[in-house]
């Protein structure tokens, strides 16, 4: 072979192996070699092709090199937030949920019209159209902020650019579930565990040549913003969008009460081998818009629907050992081994016992043969044990008392039931080596300081090698240590350097949620955010006299009582979360609290209700109070600004202390009045 064929050879073998590592990279988001071996082939090239120019003519290196799509989306904050679904598993949880409803709407109506639609097992994204042309699109992120990820979007075919119609909004903001057919799976003959993966894994690729490379699929399914808003019912505006020529699916229907809640779940649950796309049951919605505006949204998921799961998988299978887990606040759990089975097609090999109580109530033992059921991601459960195939020498369980850092476990007494707990916990907080591994993990977890590339594997790796060990570690982390380990390179150590430096600002709220203080959900994190206001307040925690003063305000607070307020105490009581958090806090610029919509109706004003109300719930005044900017209070004080009393049975002596402290009162009509205004 001459020289110049070798080289030519040569070139193309090395450009041919780069495609395939950007392959493993970008699509597959599983590198097969280092970052810097990976620069090794590309600087090889490049050489190759400046000291022998005629290369050039092979092949454009610069679109397999140059044009290598930046690493990260840009992020950009979602107009409304993107939430989750809350779960239904049976009809009985299909029945609380029309009853919430009509708890917090204050209705009987047994005929509240549901629509229910195939709940798609993809990938969550948003289209922007102003003045009908679309201008952004969106992945879900954290709900909160998403990634702009329009190139990648504009390569399914059938997302309409523009809006060819008259009458259509000035802005639109279209949700839609992205997904491969099951089909076009098979076809593609990749290592993706399943088309929801493979779905995520293409729409978050970096280079939208390659995500135009697999058949993505959409449907729409709802809407963020819409200015201005005419649509009356979910119906209306599915009808609507198929119009404009989105893609909607076909099986919705509407339902008006339980029974043919069921029906439709029984007739979709039939069809649904036959469909080329996943679904993991039907999301059930309150049709009429109106209603949904009325009964908003929970932290993190709307009060108008609910998604309705196709029931769990089950398999028989054998215990072979029963093993403990520590969790964040200490909960032990047992889990057990179990014989590896397939679990409608996926191997489950361990199983959740939940606790103490339940393995005594089932009379669970090692040994035993037992039936489990897999539902959605969640690990397994034990639903029964066959008592008739149990060998005559097997014996009851003894629950460990000790947790696995050989500190005593306890069972707590409820505070407000009075009742033993049926969680056992260590309550050795991050003393228990096995306890501060999982803080560290919720620590770093979407919720809380949402660092990419630090997930819950990533933080066993860390731990085991001494280089996280306590909160503040993840802004100190040894990236000499880190750049030699195996899958690490120059590329994902400086994303991790970036994600970590960008989870150094973190809202008040967040961060008093990321600490893991028990009984202080996403919730109570605001509204003691909104208390406290700064880091600078939220610190006076720590010091025991001042705390004892602060205490005494947060029982005033909705949402925080003697539970919460006692386990903040016990928080600070403790030597080690006290040193742990200043440290933490001291590698962190924390944003200020300030609460939303500071200019509406009760902008700044303190709010309390007795009494119920006609036209709406309790839970519906609060929420209406606080969207309007005011903070609802659960006791008097002088601090109050209004006592709003509803015409049923309102509480005579709370009326009576409120004209003692000067606190004006609002009666129902005036209430109505002010929310009419
Ligand atoms: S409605 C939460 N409808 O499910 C706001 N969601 O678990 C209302 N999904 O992020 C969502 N099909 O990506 C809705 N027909 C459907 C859906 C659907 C799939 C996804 C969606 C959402 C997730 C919530």
């Amino acid at each position: 072979m001459t020289k110049k064929n070798e080289i030519i050879r040569k070139f193309k073998d090395l450009l041919s192996s780069l495609k395939k590592h950007n392959k493993f990279y970008y699509v597959e988001d599983a590198p097969r070699i280092s970052d810097s071996q990976y620069d090794l082939i590309k600087k090889e090239i490049l050489n190759l092709e400046d000291k022998f120019p005629y290369l050039k003519k092979i092949e454009e290196v610069n679109k397999i090199i140059g044009a290598e799509p930046s690493n990260k989306f840009k992020k950009v904050k979602h107009l409304f937030p993107m939430l989750s679904l809350s779960n239904a598993f049976n009809e009985k949880d299909m029945g609380d949920f029309l009853k919430k409803i009509n708890n917090f709407l204050n209705l009987n109506n047994n005929n509240i019209e549901l629509i229910s639609e195939p709940k798609i097992d993809g990938i969550s994204a948003t289209l922007i159209y102003k003045k009908g042309e679309l201008v952004k699109g969106l992945s879900r992120g954290d709900g909160y902020t998403g990634e702009d990820i329009l190139k990648n979007l504009l390569t399914i075919k059938n997302i309409p650019k523009k809006i060819n119609s008259i009458n259509i909004p000035k802005l639109l903001e279209i949700r839609c579930e992205v997904y491969i057919g099951k089909k076009d799976f098979t076809k593609i003959n990749d290592r993706f565990a399943n088309p929801r993966n493979a779905a995520g894994g293409s729409l978050r690729q970096k280079n939208p040549k390659e995500t135009a490379k697999i058949p993505l699929k959409y449907f729409a399914y709802g809407f963020g913003a819409v200015k201005p808003d005419t649509f009356k019912t979910q119906l209306e505006f599915l009808k609507k969008i198929a119009e404009w020529k989105f893609v909607t699916n076909p099986l919705v229907k509407i339902s008006k009460n339980l029974s043919e809640v069921k029906k439709q779940h029984e007739t979709i649950n039939q069809l649904r081998s036959s469909l080329d796309y996943d679904i993991d049951g039907l999301v059930y919605k309150v049709n009429d818009l109106n209603l949904q505006k009325r009964l908003g949204n929970t932290s993190n998921s709307p009060r108008w629907a609910i998604a309705y799961k196709f029931s769990a998988e089950k398999a028989i299978t054998k215990i072979k050992d029963i093993t403990i887990q520590v969790g964040r606040t200490g909960a032990i759990t047992p889990v057990a081994k179990v014989e590896p089975v397939n679990v409608g097609g996926v191997v489950v090999s361990n199983a959740t016992l939940h606790n103490e109580d339940e393995i005594d109530r089932k009379d669970i033992r090692i040994g035993d043969t037992i039936q489990i059921q897999r539902a959605g991601d969640v690990i397994p459960q034990v639903l029964s044990v066959d008592k008739t195939r149990r060998k005559k020498e097997s014996k009851k369980f003894v629950f460990p008392k000790h947790c696995l850092c050989g500190a005593e476990t306890k069972k707590e007494i409820s505070k407000n039931t009075k009742k033993q707990d049926a969680v056992r916990r260590c309550l050795k907080g991050y003393d228990c080596k096995y306890i501060a591994k999982e803080k560290l993990k919720h620590i770093v977890s979407k919720e809380a300081f949402n660092i990419d590339g630090l997930g819950k594997k990533v933080i066993d790796k860390f731990w085991n090698l001494n280089l996280i060990k306590e909160p503040s570690d993840i802004f100190n982390l040894n990236y000499d240590k880190i750049q030699n380990l195996e899958g690490w390179g120059k590329l994902s150590i400086n994303n991790l350097k970036n994600a970590i430096s960008k989870s150094q600002l973190i809202s008040l709220d967040k961060f008093i949620f990321s600490i893991g203080i028990r009984h202080i959900g996403q919730e109570n994190a605001k509204t003691l955010a909104g208390f406290f206001g700064s880091i600078k307040e939220f610190s006076k925690l720590f010091d025991s006299k001042q705390r004892k003063k602060k205490l005494l305000y947060l029982a005033d607070l909705d949402g925080i009582g003697e539970t919460q307020v006692q386990s903040i105490d016990n928080f600070f009581l403790n030597h080690t979360n006290t040193r742990i958090t200043e440290k933490l806090i001291n590698k962190l610029n924390v944003k200020n609290y300030s609460i939303q919509n500071i200019d509406g109706k009760f902008s700044n004003k303190k709010l309390m209700f007795t009494g119920g109300f006609k036209n709406m719930s309790r839970s519906e005044a609060k929420a209406i109070a606080e969207n309007n900017g005011g903070k609802v209070l659960g006791s008097i004080s002088k601090k109050l600004d209004y006592l709003v009393v509803g015409d049923s049975k309102p509480t005579k002596s709370k009326i009576d202390q409120a004209k003692i402290l000067n606190i004006k009162i609002i009666f129902e009509k005036d209430w109505n009045n002010i929310l009419n205004s």
